[in-house]
């Protein structure tokens, strides 16, 4: 009897010492632009601050655990930086009652998983849980939780699972450097999310129901594993805008994934492209810039981009395209920029720039480019020319007349002939007098 009341007892007192979050911290704060700081021991930070105005803190030193209502009816907090402060455990109810809180900084610790109702009725602009440990988010951790970014960067989450964000709004959130490749159904919808950052993870594939989010404008997928594109992967991303898939694997690009959709960006370089359908980017209205560069594209197909009103900027740089065919680019007749920079072009079609009017940058430097026809730009303006690191002995006839609408050009680099190298260099020469 006598026994348990003395553990009774001290099993009361242990638990009440090891309820102490902040043991021998230091705390600073920011007031009116003074800095203050001490060394404190509390339950709760409360008791540490200043409670007039509003006040930015940051802690240095060791807190392992915080405690139920640690950071608890602080009614002046707006920031609290608790960075490398070797967290290991947030206590549900740790968080509340925090009306003017703006940022929260969780970085650098060493948080395992995040437990149920531990941001729960937070509404704040930035949490960043970058750079711990994190595998689990639980059901229900961020419960009617209210923010405008939270990034949980650098972590080792594989997947997330439903009921996370349960009545949740977010616009955006990063979740780029873990290890994630599956999103539970829905688990992201209903969240208002606009944009996603998810760079550097395990995706192998889109699966439309995880991405199944109404609002998001841009999704980075960047370096993930994703080998295969298939129609109605992003049915259920009405609004998606920016769209970066580079460095995944994908071989090649089938009809019906884009078609239809309001993307303005759409990048997928390096990837391992070999294929892309004919009708793979039709009626992309919104589309000013695709990327495919560093991809593994034998031929151009001018059948691409059909209804592309808007495109801007083609990059295929770094492919191993060899010819530039008939009405190659008829479907834009006005672009900004084309690079065909580190191609395999050897062959440019007579008609190649056939419904081409102007093209401010066309860029076909380092190719195996050996002969140039003196029609071929008589019909285009173009701003800069680039076509430097080819094979052209010579260019037969006035270079005046047949780069007449050329507003400026590079010839560098090219095995030009004894005779013709005098011709080409007197007309770089007088380049700046040929313009005026
Ligand atoms: C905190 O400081 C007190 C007094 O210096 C010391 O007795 C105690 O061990 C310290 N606690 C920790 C966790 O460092
Ligand atoms: C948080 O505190 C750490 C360490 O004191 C500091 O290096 C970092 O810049 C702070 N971060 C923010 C967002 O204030
Ligand atoms: C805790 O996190 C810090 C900073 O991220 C790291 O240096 C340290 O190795 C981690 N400790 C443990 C025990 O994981
Ligand atoms: C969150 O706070 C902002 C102002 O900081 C407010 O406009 C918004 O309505 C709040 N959201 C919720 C759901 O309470
Ligand atoms: C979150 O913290 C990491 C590590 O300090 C930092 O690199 C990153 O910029 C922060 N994110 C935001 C949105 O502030
Ligand atoms: C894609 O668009 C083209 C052109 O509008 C159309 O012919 C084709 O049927 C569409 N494909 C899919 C799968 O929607
Ligand atoms: C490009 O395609 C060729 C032939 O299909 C293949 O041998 C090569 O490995 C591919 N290169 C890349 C980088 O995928
Ligand atoms: C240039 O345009 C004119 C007028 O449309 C046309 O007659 C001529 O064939 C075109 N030349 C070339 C080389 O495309
Ligand atoms: C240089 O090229 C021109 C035009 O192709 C040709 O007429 C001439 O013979 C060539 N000169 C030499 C030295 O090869």
């Amino acid at each position: 009897m006598r026994s348990s009341l003395v553990h009774l007892l001290l099993s009361i007192l242990l638990s009440k010492t090891e309820k102490i979050s902040f043991e021998n911290v230091t705390v600073r704060w920011r007031l009116d632009d003074k800095v203050e700081e001490t060394v404190a021991t509390s339950n709760n930070l409360k008791k540490i601050i200043p409670d007039e105005k509003e006040v930015s803190v940051e802690i240095t030193g060791n807190v392992p655990t915080l405690y139920e209502k640690s950071v608890y009816d602080i009614r002046n907090l707006n920031t609290l930086n608790l960075t490398d402060v070797g967290l290991k455990e947030i206590k549900p109810g740790a968080f509340g009652n925090l009306p003017r809180l703006k940022t929260l900084v969780l970085t650098w610790n060493n948080l395992t998983e995040i437990q149920t109702n531990t941001f729960t009725n937070l509404n704040v602009t930035l949490i960043n849980l970058s750079s711990n440990s994190i595998v689990t988010l639980q059901p229900g951790a961020f419960k009617n939780f209210h923010a405008e970014h939270v990034s949980l960067d650098n972590n080792k989450l594989t997947e997330i699972p439903n009921g996370v964000f349960e009545k949740a709004t977010l616009q955006s959130i990063s979740l780029s450097r873990n290890l994630l490749h599956i999103i539970a159904p829905k688990a992201l919808s209903s969240i208002a999310l606009t944009r996603l950052f998810m760079f550097d993870n395990n995706f192998e594939e889109i699966d439309p129901e995880a991405f199944d989010m109404q609002d998001l404008i841009a999704l980075d997928l960047k370096n993930n594993a994703i080998k295969l594109l298939r129609p109605g992967d992003l049915k259920n991303l009405p609004k998606l805008q920016l769209f970066t898939l580079a460095y995944n694997e994908l071989e090649e690009i089938p009809e019906g994934v884009f078609n239809n959709t309001k993307l303005i960006y759409l990048n997928l370089n390096q990837n391992k492209i070999t294929q892309i359908a004919s009708k793979a980017f039709d009626d992309m209205s919104a589309l000013n810039v695709l990327d495919v560069d560093s991809n593994n594209l034998t031929q151009w197909d001018n059948n691409w981009l059909s209804g592309a009103k808007s495109v801007v900027d083609i990059w295929v740089s770094y492919n191993v395209i060899t010819q530039i065919p008939d009405e190659a680019f008829k479907n834009y007749p006005r672009v900004e920029s084309i690079s065909f920079h580190g191609n395999e072009i050897k062959k440019i079609s007579v008609k190649a720039f056939d419904k081409l009017e102007r093209v401010e940058y066309l860029d076909l430097s380092d190719n195996e480019i050996d002969e140039w026809n003196p029609d071929l730009l008589v019909n285009v303006s173009v701003g800069g020319l680039d076509l430097s690191g080819n094979k052209l002995n010579c260019i037969d006839g006035d270079l005046k007349t047949i780069f007449t609408n050329v507003e400026s050009i590079n010839l560098w680099e090219n095995p030009w002939n004894e005779t013709c190298a005098k011709g080409i260099d007197e007309y770089i020469t007088n380049w700046q007098t040929v313009q005026k």
